[in-house]
């Protein structure tokens, strides 16, 4: 099964080679296949100002390979929600410690729908979700188009408007803030068969998070009263 990897500035030392093809599968999938121009660059790597040292990203690797990927920015520092569509948000800015924005959500097209696992969109949500309770955040805001709402209704992900969407190149974008929770997590982690946390923290032994518990189905009673 693909594995889903933390990376943040305390370890990317150890993920520096997947950076570059990381960058260029943006370009790909966001320039040239979702044909979002404002986006393109003339080296072929997709990278904006929110790239910073401060970015947390999901990489998702199967056999070496990075097949798909996530990016999670705090809310107290710039986000494309501050920075880009404030309007998108009706009360202004979420700024909160325990709040990230998530984006650049993707999975290459080999990979997407099913497939004999768990769908690596699935994976990428329920990872995301595994990372925000481990290390108390509450919520994550997304501007997003409107087609993800029932895809998040139909995974159990509860996502509130912040504002009413708005045309933008053809598109219907909005802001949400999606509750961060146990609950959430352990509904997707049933959804995909998961039975214990599934991120690797490699070389983040120094960062400060809750253990989350194995998701092990409970012994049958004369089981459990046999021992
Ligand atoms: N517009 C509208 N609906 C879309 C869509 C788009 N650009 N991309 C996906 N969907 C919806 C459709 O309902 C689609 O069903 P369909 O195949 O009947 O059209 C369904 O999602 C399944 O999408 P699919 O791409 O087959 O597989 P997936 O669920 O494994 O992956 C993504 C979903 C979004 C991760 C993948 O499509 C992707 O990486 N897209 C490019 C990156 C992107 O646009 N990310 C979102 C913005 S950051």
């Amino acid at each position: 099964m693909p594995e889903i990897h933390v990376v943040r500035k305390d370890n990317r030392h150890l993920y520096e080679h997947y950076f570059d093809p990381y960058y260029r599968l943006r370009h790909e999938i966001y320039v040239k296949q979702r044909k979002w121009m404002a986006l393109d660059r003339p080296d072929g790597r997709e990278m904006d100002q929110f790239d910073t040292e401060d970015a947390v990203y999901l990489f998702c690797i199967d056999e070496g390979q990075l097949i798909g990927a996530m990016r999670a920015l705090p809310t107290l520092l710039p986000t494309l929600m501050s920075d880009i569509f404030p309007y998108l948000n009706i009360r202004g800015p979420v700024r909160r410690a325990d709040v990230y924005e998530l984006s650049r959500i993707f999975v290459i097209p080999e990979r997407r729908g099913e497939h004999a696992g768990p769908r690596v969109e699935m994976l990428l949500l329920t990872a995301i979700m595994e990372y925000g309770i481990s290390i108390g955040l509450t919520g994550f805001t997304i501007v997003l188009e409107s087609w993800w709402l029932p895809r998040f209704e139909r995974c159990g992900w509860k996502a509130h408007p912040l504002g009413l969407p708005q045309m933008m190149d053809g598109m219907s974008v909005l802001a949400v803030l999606v509750d961060c929770d146990d609950a959430t997590w352990k509904s997707l982690c049933r959804q995909i068969g998961l039975t214990k946390p599934t991120l690797t923290w490699r070389g983040l032994g120094g960062v400060t998070r809750q253990a989350l518990p194995d998701l092990s189905p409970p012994l049958p009673l004369t089981a459990q009263q046999a021992q």
